[in-house]
């Protein structure tokens, strides 16, 4: 297989895959709901957690005026709900009506919890920044949510359990399987 190298960057940027997540949000009596796959984990102490959002999503005024924002994880057979809520945009009507989306309360925060996440953050906003035609928002995470049952002791998803949600990019949503997951020990591995 032969390699291709450019620099038109634009055109080859988002080659690798991402996890697919909802981020919510509430403010003035509003619940919201987006897609993203831009989104990680930057800190353990505190625990911080950036997601970049365009300026342009309801969301983004909804995190603003509340410095609030949930982020959930979903499994595989919700997809066809990070679809719809990536498709859609709040300031067109109620995502959660249409979509009959089922919550949890949230414990620290106003944000809606996903009813079908497997795990989800409550974030208190602690930074909103520009980058490009984005903003990068980082919070803290104050609360977390997950489905005790989908996890192993140790706190490892259980992919016997779980198909997390993966986007290829070009609306191609996959998953991971449980018979390629290995454990390959840094110390031991760093070492050779
Ligand atoms: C799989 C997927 C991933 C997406 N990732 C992002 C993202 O990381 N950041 C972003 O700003 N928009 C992203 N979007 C687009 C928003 O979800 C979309 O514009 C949505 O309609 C915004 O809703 P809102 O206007 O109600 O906030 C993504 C869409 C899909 C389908």
């Amino acid at each position: 297989m032969a390699k291709v190298v450019s620099q038109d960057v634009g055109a080859f940027s988002q080659h690798y895959p991402k996890i697919a997540a909802i981020v919510t949000a509430h403010s003035g009596g509003r619940d919201n709901a987006m897609a993203v796959a831009w989104h990680t984990s930057i800190a353990f102490n505190p625990p911080l957690y950036g997601i970049s959002i365009s300026p342009h999503r309801f969301t983004y005024q909804l995190i603003v005026d509340s410095k609030e924002f949930g982020v959930n994880f979903l499994p595989l057979d919700a997809a066809e709900l990070i679809a719809s809520v990536g498709g859609s945009k709040g300031q067109e009507g109620d995502k959660f009506q249409r979509f009959n989306i089922a919550r949890d309360k949230p414990v620290k925060t106003a944000v809606p919890i996903l009813k079908t996440a497997y795990a989800a953050y409550e974030c208190k906003l602690v930074d909103d920044r520009s980058y490009g035609d984005h903003r990068w928002l980082v919070g803290e995470i104050v609360a977390v949510h997950w489905l005790k049952d989908a996890f192993t002791p140790e706190e490892i998803l259980d992919l016997d359990k779980i198909h997390p949600t993966l986007y290829l990019g070009k609306e191609i949503y996959a998953t991971t399987s449980r018979d390629t997951a290995r454990t390959l020990d840094r110390k031991v591995y760093g070492k050779r």
